[in-house]
């Protein structure tokens, strides 16, 4: 039996326009083309692990709306185990409304729905699941609470997504094998503006906070990392040219996930460095999930790294 990826979180119809730059407050603006696809960064990061070949589960809340049924006979299709995505009644599946400009920036609003449902006991109700999990995800786009009750149950790896932002999720910390995120939610965190220069600042914190590696994601730059017996290390990453961003975290946190298992011998900064590869594969291409890739052979090179200090 493969070893199991486990996502636990979000799944969400995404709604996005195109349009040349994204509006300023009150603008209306003519965008260029529409789409509806199957978004949400719980649901992207376990089909990026399905598409890369990973063994992956999802659990999560649906709506018994149009979309809810379609979501999780498109997870099916995709390779992911659905026994844990449950439909519940009279809510709408979560929505994300996303803009994205010509330079590849996006602007999101997202709508929980059903995604707000997902519990404490359903954490409890997927006991077995959850707790044989190879690597076990979760993100902030579900109910803190009850991805704090998973990471408690979870004895593998755990892997925390801190998205969207949030500066209140200090108890999780601690059962965190890994903390992955970007600039931006590492500065909510930390309450340094983090960028490479400070990023050993913002490492050494979280570490403290009880994570034993942090991953901070820096787009194009690539990504820095440290553990308790490993020091910051930067880790390189070949330029794209972007054409949408959205997701590209959650490509990467899918990625990450699967060559966790698939490549346990290799060390850190190559996995990262194949993570960020695929990350960068998935903003050359419109959309999310749709992105991502199914044909990558990660590791026939050498990422370039250094270390920090
Ligand atoms: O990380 C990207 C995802 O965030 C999108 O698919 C959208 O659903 C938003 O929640
Ligand atoms: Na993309």
């Amino acid at each position: 039996n493969s070893p199991k990826i486990v996502v636990f979180g979000s799944c969400s119809v995404d709604f996005t326009t195109y349009a040349p730059r994204l509006p300023n407050p009150g603008e209306t603006l003519h965008g260029t083309k529409f789409t509806t696809s199957y978004g949400g960064k719980g649901a992207n990061q376990c089909v990026a692990a399905a598409k890369l070949g990973g063994n992956a589960y999802m659990i999560c809340r649906v709506g018994d709306d149009q979309w809810g049924e379609k979501y999780r006979n498109h997870l099916k299709e995709t390779g992911v185990d659905v026994s844990h995505v449950y439909i519940t009644p009279n809510v709408t599946t979560g929505i994300a409304q996303i803009s994205v400009a010509d330079n590849g920036e996006n602007q999101i609003v997202i709508v929980l729905g059903a995604n707000g449902h997902l519990s404490k006991k359903d954490a409890a109700d997927s006991h077995e699941l959850i707790k044989s999990a190879d690597v076990f995800i979760g993100q902030l786009e579900t109910p803190f609470e009850a991805t704090l009750e998973a990471f408690k149950i979870n004895e593998g790896i755990k892997l925390l997504n801190a998205a969207p932002a949030r500066s209140d999720i200090q108890e999780i910390l601690p059962y965190c094998t890994i903390l992955c995120l970007n600039e931006f939610e590492a500065s909510m965190l930390t309450n340094l503006n983090v960028n490479l220069e400070n990023a050993v600042d913002a490492l050494n914190k979280l570490l403290s906070a009880g994570c034993q590696t942090v991953i901070i994601t820096l787009g194009s730059k690539g990504a820095v990392y440290a553990s308790k017996d490993e020091p910051p290390t930067h880790v390189f990453c070949e330029p794209v040219t972007a054409v949408d961003t959205t997701g590209a975290g959650d490509a990467f946190v899918g990625a990450l996930a699967t060559f966790l298992l698939s490549h346990k011998d290799l060390p850190m900064h190559q996995k990262i460095g194949a993570a960020c590869e695929v990350a960068s594969i998935s903003v050359t291409k419109e959309g999310t999930q749709t992105s991502y890739p199914t044909n990558y052979t990660p590791f026939i090179k050498q990422y370039k790294y250094s270390k920090l200090q």
